[in-house]
């Protein structure tokens, strides 16, 4: 008996070793594709298992998931959606977060959860900036197809504001965070089960190995080879030593380190999901929403400039002067025209200075609604950066939106002219040079 029988074991473990790897990759594009496709993975099955469940359960289903929509949209949807964040959380996987017991208490009165000192209400109520959802007077039945409601909509992207004839181009990241979320959850379940598997193969080959050499001590004819086998010993210190180990761990520290620093990088000036206090409590929600105030209204000159203004205290005046005028937020506006001192809004949205970007390009010439790049302002009680004003988000709306190019004949030409060199590709913001960094940059 010689060596040669341990050795295959490497080669066997080399193999196992690529084999998993192959399938962490497989599983990774799996994940991939469903968060392109902006579905998490619970609702695949979920939609699919009424199906095969057999007849009366969709019936019952489909009653239950509409009561809830009803139900949803008369006493929820004006502080949250499904798949993103309004006033409260966005709702998509509360069952999984909460048991169906809890969530009734809740919603028929969260206060006295929160007051109760309930551990997950209590934070959740913090997060929310304190913010009291109000208690509502609804049966376990009614709570329960609310929730099956929400169940039914996870997943689904928000229907993309529409009017205007503009085009409305979902904005690049719209349904990643849902997305995101339910793939990264599945990929760290494969790779714990793929970890778990390895450890188990080296443990089992460490056994087999010892055993083998039990069984080669317990013989007499042993040859050169296999006695060199047996007293072999692992030579730590020259392991520590080597060359080999020096430069490996010197190549994965710089990686880490330039690593880390590059993603630090990235982050500098990134500020997605900003979200001031602002001096009064002004309301989108209120103003552009419920009293839907057109946004033109007073942000005046944002289909005829580079930048859409901010109001003056004046504008306010128009309806204030009247309306709720004893409110304390209110006098603050008094008070400022009485100090003759502009408000102090905090700036929400800010290019750094070399980068050009204008307003009425956008919106007037473009089409494009303020929802796409601003979120669902007409739902913020307290204005947040909704996109992340990257370049490289300026840029993939440019390659991927069609120019608007409708009764508008400075375009005529170059439509044309593109529809000749190549009619098959769309005609889009780059086609016309919109991802030339003079464009963009002084
Ligand atoms: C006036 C705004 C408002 C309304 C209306 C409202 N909520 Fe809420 N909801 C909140 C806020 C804010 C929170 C965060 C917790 C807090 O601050 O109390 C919350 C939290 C929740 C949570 C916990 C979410 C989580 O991620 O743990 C659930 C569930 C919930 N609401 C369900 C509902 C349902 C169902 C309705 C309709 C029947 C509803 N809410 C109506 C504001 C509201
Ligand atoms: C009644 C007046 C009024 C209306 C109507 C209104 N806004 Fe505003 N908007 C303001 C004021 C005041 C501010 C500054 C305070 C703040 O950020 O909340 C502001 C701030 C903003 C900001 C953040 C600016 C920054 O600092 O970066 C955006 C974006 C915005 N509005 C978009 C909209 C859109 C989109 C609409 C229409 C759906 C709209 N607004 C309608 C008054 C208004
Ligand atoms: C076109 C009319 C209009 C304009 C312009 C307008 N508002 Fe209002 N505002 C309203 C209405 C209507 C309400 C709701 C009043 C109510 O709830 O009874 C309101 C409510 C408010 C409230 C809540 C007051 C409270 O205590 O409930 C604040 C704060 C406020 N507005 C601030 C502003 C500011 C700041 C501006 C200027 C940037 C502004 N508004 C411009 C119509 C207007
Ligand atoms: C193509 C994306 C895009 C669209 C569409 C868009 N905005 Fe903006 N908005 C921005 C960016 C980017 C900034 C930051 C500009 C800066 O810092 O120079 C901004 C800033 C603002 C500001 C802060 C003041 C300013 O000009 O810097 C307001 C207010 C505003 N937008 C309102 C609106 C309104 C109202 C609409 C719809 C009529 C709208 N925006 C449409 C991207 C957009
Ligand atoms: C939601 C999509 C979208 C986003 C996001 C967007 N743009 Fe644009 N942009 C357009 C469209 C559409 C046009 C073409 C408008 C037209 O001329 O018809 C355009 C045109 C432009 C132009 C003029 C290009 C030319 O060929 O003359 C500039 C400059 C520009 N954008 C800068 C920016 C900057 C800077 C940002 C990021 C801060 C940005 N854009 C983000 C859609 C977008
Ligand atoms: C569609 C508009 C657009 C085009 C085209 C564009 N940029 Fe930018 N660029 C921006 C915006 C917006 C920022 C600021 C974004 C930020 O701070 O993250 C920026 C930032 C930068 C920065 C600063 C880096 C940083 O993170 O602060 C550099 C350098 C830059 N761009 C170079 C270029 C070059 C080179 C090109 C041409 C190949 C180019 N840009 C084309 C919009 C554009």
């Amino acid at each position: 008996m010689s060596s040669f029988r341990l050795r295959p074991f490497s080669h066997w473990f080399l193999a196992l070793f690529l084999t998993f790897t192959a399938v962490g990759q497989v599983a990774a594009q799996d994940a991939a594709t469903v968060s392109k496709e902006g579905v998490t993975p619970g609702a695949t099955p979920a939609a699919a298992a009424p199906a095969a469940a057999g007849t009366a359960a969709p019936a019952g289903d489909a009653a239950a998931i509409a009561a809830g929509d009803a139900l949803f949209k008369g006493n929820c949807a004006q502080c949250h959606g499904i798949n993103e964040v309004v006033v409260g959380p966005a709702l998509a996987g509360i069952d999984k977060r909460r048991p169906t017991p809890w969530l009734i208490s809740w919603i028929k009165n969260s206060s006295k959860m929160v007051a109760a000192g309930d551990e997950y209400a209590v934070k959740i109520f913090n997060e929310y900036q304190k913010q009291q959802m109000p208690s509502f007077a609804l049966s376990d039945a009614e709570i329960t197809s609310i929730l099956a409601y929400v169940k039914a909509e996870e997943g689904k992207v928000a229907a993309a504001p529409t009017g205007g004839g503009g085009t409305a181009v979902p904005a690049p990241g719209d349904n990643t965070e849902t997305a995101e979320g339910g793939a990264g959850k599945y990929m760290n379940a494969v790779l714990m089960v793929l970890v778990v598997v390895l450890i188990v193969l080296v443990v089992t080959l460490v056994i087999i190995a010892n055993i083998m050499k039990d069984v080669l001590r317990g013989r007499k004819d042993l040859d050169g080879r296999d006695l060199e086998v047996l007293e072999q010993k692992t030579d730590w210190g020259g392991i520590l030593r080597s060359k080999w180990l020096t430069r490996t761990a010197v190549t994965l520290f710089v990686l880490v380190v330039l690593y880390s620093s590059l993603q630090s990088i990235m982050a500098v000036g990134l500020q997605q999901g900003y979200q001031p206090t602002q001096p009064i409590a002004f309301s989108h929600k209120l103003h552009a929403g419920e009293h839907q105030i057109n946004c033109a209204y007073c942000h005046t000159s944002v289909y005829k400039s580079k930048s859409a203004n901010i109001p003056s205290a004046n504008i306010c005046m128009n309806c204030h002067s009247q309306i709720k005028t004893t409110s304390p937020e209110i006098k603050k506006i008094y008070r400022a025209i009485q100090r003759q001192q502009p408000i102090q809004w905090v700036r929400v949205h800010n290019l750094p200075d070399l980068a050009y970007f204008n307003h009425a390009q956008h919106t007037q010439v473009g089409g494009i609604e303020c929802q796409t790049c601003h979120g669902p302002i007409q739902n913020m009680e307290v204005v947040y950066q909704y996109s992340a004003l990257t370049m490289g988000w300026c840029i993939n709306c440019h390659r991927e939106t069609p120019l608007n190019t409708k009764n508008n004949g400075y375009y005529d030409n170059l439509v044309k002219l593109h529809d000749n060199a190549n009619a098959a590709a769309p005609f889009t913001v780059s086609s016309n040079g919109g991802t030339e960094c003079s464009k963009c940059h002084y």
